[in-house]
């Protein structure tokens, strides 16, 4: 999960929010019963969580210092509750009783991440690697695999090695290979028993909220950043594809993260708006992907808003890069939460960020659910026509890397309205797989613990187990929500 206050709202003129949702409610809409059918035999069933967030050991047995170590320790402001990850769930500790949760699951996957600096503290293979950190991922892979889980592995998950300084990577191109080297260090010492692999998550995060806050050059740097990202991604690939996947047999692939746009209105501009959030969201990566270019929309739309003078802000590809880069991906990873409404934005005028080149409005439907965040309303359908709109558009198998509910810690463990999101989004799963044809073949729920969520800290929750953050021996409890997703993967119904 992504924490970070995407976009800010401009207050929104609420007569015309009426207008709009009544609007949306004359419209056909996905029914909201829950769907009857069973969920295909291959199709896969996991949970996630990422390195930082649960981990804590930040300085132990070699490992180097993080960005978010840096960020917490050096400045703790923009965390919500001044917290950092130095304890987190102590998951570096507690394999046996994370591995004990995951089989009363009865998940077929745990989707986890390595930490790039406890395996290579100072960023660079080259200048060393940390053995008690590869023991660590050594261990838990070994112990999965005794219990029959299977292993979805990210690469990097928002914790760059402080040693390589952000955002010195990924914006300048020399670095690309410390990011292939660390790859090809995880695929030697682990690959033999990792089906998935993911390059990235939710990079998008990376380059601009990210970049955006700490760039001298936000509207520039995030292009850079995502040209970068792909690249590493795609030589990475390749690496795989060629040293690898013989052996391994696994799959590569990237995990994007994205709410369903819907148009604010019916007017040509927010329907185009709503379209090109998608693209500048999910095309800004998938198109260069699997098509070998960015979309059209963004090079248009970031040219004219670029001085005549420059060249544009978008890079462009060389045909050999476009041929390097295209056709990359086995598999899409989609990480999705919640919903909004998109409108055209009046131009702020002279501005260079990646947010004026989108040059959206957000909104929310006042009927839909809220939850604890400001930007995450409970819309089942949206996962459908998300799911829908990846399906038509790249043709590549979808995995759903990360979906989940947020509360700020009451009720507790009764997590009822948890409940009703797992069936309600799944249902629209079912939809879409037996109405609609998508090629989806798994869904891993965010979060398999309550963890450490980056700018809210502690505050926000997302957790089938409880976690006892005032405990020393960070206990563990299993929420209402356990029983129900653990129902879930035994019956493969939802009902
Ligand atoms: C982080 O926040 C806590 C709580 O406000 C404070 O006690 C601590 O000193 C802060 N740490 C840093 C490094 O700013
Ligand atoms: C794992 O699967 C194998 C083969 O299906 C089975 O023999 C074994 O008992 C399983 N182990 C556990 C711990 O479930
Ligand atoms: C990585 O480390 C090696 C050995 O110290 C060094 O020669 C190389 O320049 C480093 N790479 C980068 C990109 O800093
Ligand atoms: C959490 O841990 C604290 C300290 O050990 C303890 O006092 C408290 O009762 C625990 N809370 C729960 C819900 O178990």
């Amino acid at each position: 999960m992504y924490a970070f206050k995407k976009f800010k709202c401009p207050d929104y003129n609420s007569n015309l929010g009426l207008f709009l949702s009544a609007i949306i409610l004359l419209k056909p809409s996905f029914a909201d019963n829950i769907n009857g059918e069973s969920f295909p035999s291959n199709f896969i069933f996991g949970a996630s969580t990422s390195a930082y967030q649960i981990e804590g050991a930040w300085n132990e047995d070699g490992k180097g210092e993080g960005v978010w170590d840096h960020i917490t320790h050096v400045s703790n402001i923009s965390i919500a509750d001044r917290s950092s990850g130095d304890v987190a769930c102590d998951s570096y500790h507690k394999v046996d009783e994370d591995i004990a949760m995951l089989k009363h699951l009865g998940v077929d996957y745990y989707r986890f991440s390595i930490a790039w600096s406890r395996i290579v503290p100072n960023g660079n293979v080259s200048q060393g690697v940390n053995l008690p950190g590869v023991m660590y991922y050594l261990r838990l892979l070994e112990k999965l695999e005794r219990e029959n889980i299977s292993a979805m592995v990210t690469i990097f998950h928002y914790d760059l090695p402080q040693a390589l300084s952000f955002p010195t990577m990924f914006i300048d191109e020399n670095y690309n290979s410390l990011y292939v080297d660390y790859a090809r260090l995880a695929f030697l010492l682990f690959g033999n028993k990792v089906k998935y692999w993911i390059t990235f998550n939710e990079p998008q995060g990376v380059c601009t909220s990210f970049l955006e806050k700490y760039s001298t050059k936000p509207g520039t740097d995030s292009y850079t950043c995502t040209h970068n990202i792909i690249k590493c991604h795609a030589m990475t690939y390749w690496m795989y594809d060629s040293d690898f996947r013989d052996d391994q047999k696994g799959q590569v692939g990237i995990v994007l993260n994205t709410n369903w746009d819907e148009p604010a209105s019916q007017d040509a501009k927010d329907i185009e708006a709503a379209k090109r959030k998608l693209l500048f969201e999910v095309g800004w990566y998938a198109h260069p992907l699997v098509f070998g270019d960015y979309p059209d929309e963004m090079k248009t739309r970031i040219r004219l808003y670029t001085f005549p003078w420059e060249s544009s802000r978008l890079p462009k590809f060389t045909d050999e890069e476009k041929s390097l880069i295209k056709g990359t991906l086995d598999f899409i990873g989609l990480n999705h939460y919640s919903t909004s409404l998109v409108s055209d934005a009046p131009d702020p005028g002279l501005f260079r960020t990646y947010e004026k080149d989108l040059g959206i409005l957000k909104t929310y439907d006042p009927s839909w659910e809220k939850t604890s965040l400001d930007w995450f309303y409970v819309v089942p359908f949206g996962l459908r026509k998300i799911l829908n709109w990846l399906d038509e558009t790249y043709k590549v198998p979808i995995i759903i890397t990360e979906n989940g509910y947020v509360e700020d810690g009451s009720p507790f463990l009764d997590d009822d309205r948890r409940i009703n999101y797992y069936q309600t989004y799944l249902s629209n799963v079912l939809d879409a797989i037996y109405i609609d044809h998508v090629n989806v073949i798994g869904y891993f729920t965010w979060s398999l613990m309550d963890n450490w969520e980056w700018t809210s800290g502690y505050t926000q929750k997302f957790g089938l187990y409880y976690v006892n953050f005032s405990s020393p021996t960070r206990d563990r409890l299993p929420k209402k929500s356990v029983a129900y997703y653990k129902k879930v993967l035994k019956t493969r119904r939802l009902v």
